[in-house]
C-alpha cells in the first residue's frame, strides 16, 4: 500500500477552497485515468515529460511529482529506477486508484502520497533531485508562487506541461472553468503567460528550455547547475 500522509488541512491560502479540487477532479476521474493508464499507458504530453527526466539520468533519483493525480509519472520513473518519489494532490479523490496503480507497478514502497498546498505549506514537503508538474500550473490561480515553490524544492532538475497560451486553449479554460462554474465550485482553471512561467524558474536559478511545442501542452525543463 502506499502511504498517505495527510498534511495540515487548515486553510490554505495560496489556492482557493482545497476542496473544490473533488470537484473537477472527482473519483469517477480518477478511475478512468487510471484506466486509460492500464489501457494505453502514458500519454504523449506524459511520457514527453519522462524521456526529459531519464535523458538527464533518473537512477536512485528523488522525486516530486506535484499535483500528482493518480500518480503515473512516479509509478513511471520508479519503474525507470528512481529511488522514491513523493505525490503531492489537493484533491482527496485519487487515494485508492494511485494506490492500485502502485500496487500493480510493484513499486508501493518506493512512493508516499501527501495532501498539501506547497505555496501555503512548504515545509510539508522535503526537497527532491526532481519536482514534475504535468498539467498543474493550469488548474492553480497564482503560477508565479507555485512555480517559486517547485523550484526552490528541486535540486537539480524541473519538468512541467502547461497549456499553450493561444486561442484554441483559452477557448476550452472557458467551456470548462462556465461547466464547473455551474456545480458551484470555486475551483477554475487558468492560462498562465508562459513567458511569466519560465521567467520564474529562470530567476529562481535554473537554465530553463521549452522542449515540446504541442497543439494544447507545452512541456518546459529547468535544470540547476551542477
Ligand atoms: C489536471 S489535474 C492533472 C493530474 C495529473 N498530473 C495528470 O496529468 O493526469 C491537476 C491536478 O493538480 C492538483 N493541484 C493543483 N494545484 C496543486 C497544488 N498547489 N498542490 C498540489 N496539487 C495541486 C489538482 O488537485 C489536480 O488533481
Amino acid at each position: 500500500m502506499t502511504r498517505l500522509v495527510v498534511a495540515d488541512t487548515g486553510r490554505m491560502p495560496g489556492c482557493c477552497d482545497p476542496g473544490a479540487y473533488d470537484v473537477p477532479f472527482s473519483e469517477a476521474n480518477a478511475r478512468r485515468d487510471a484506466a486509460r493508464y492500464r489501457r494505453r499507458g502514458l500519454d504523449r504530453v506524459s511520457a514527453a515529460i519522462v524521456d526529459q527526466v531519464v535523458a538527464r539520468g533518473v537512477e536512485g533519483r528523488t522525486v516530486l511529482e506535484i499535483g500528482a493525480g493518480v500518480g503515473v509519472l512516479s509509478v513511471e520513473l520508479l519503474r525507470r529506477g528512481a529511488g522514491s518519489a513523493t505525490c503531492l494532490e489537493l484533491a482527496t479523490t485519487y487515494e485508492r486508484e494511485a494506490a492500485a496503480l502502485a500496487g500493480e507497478a510493484g513499486v508501493s514502497d518506493r512512493i508516499v502520497r501527501r495532501r498539501a498546498d506547497i505555496v501555503a505549506d512548504p515545509a510539508a514537503v522535503a526537497p527532491a533531485d526532481v519536482v514534475v508538474l504535468n498539467r498543474v500550473v493550469c488548474c492553480y490561480p497564482d503560477d508565479v508562487a507555485l512555480l517559486e515553490a517547485a523550484a526552490s524544492h528541486a535540486r537539480e532538475l524541473v519538468v512541467l506541461s502547461f497549456p499553450r497560451p493561444d486561442g484554441l486553449t483559452r477557448a476550452i479554460v472557458a467551456v470548462s472553468n462556465a461547466v464547473v462554474a455551474l456545480s458551484g465550485t470555486s475551483f477554475r482553471g487558468y492560462v498562465h503567460p508562459w513567458t511569466r512561467m519560465l521567467d520564474t524558474l529562470q530567476r529562481c536559478g535554473s537554465a530553463v528550455r521549452l522542449v515540446r511545442r504541442g497543439l494544447v501542452w507545452h512541456v518546459a525543463v529547468g535544470v540547476r547547475p551542477g
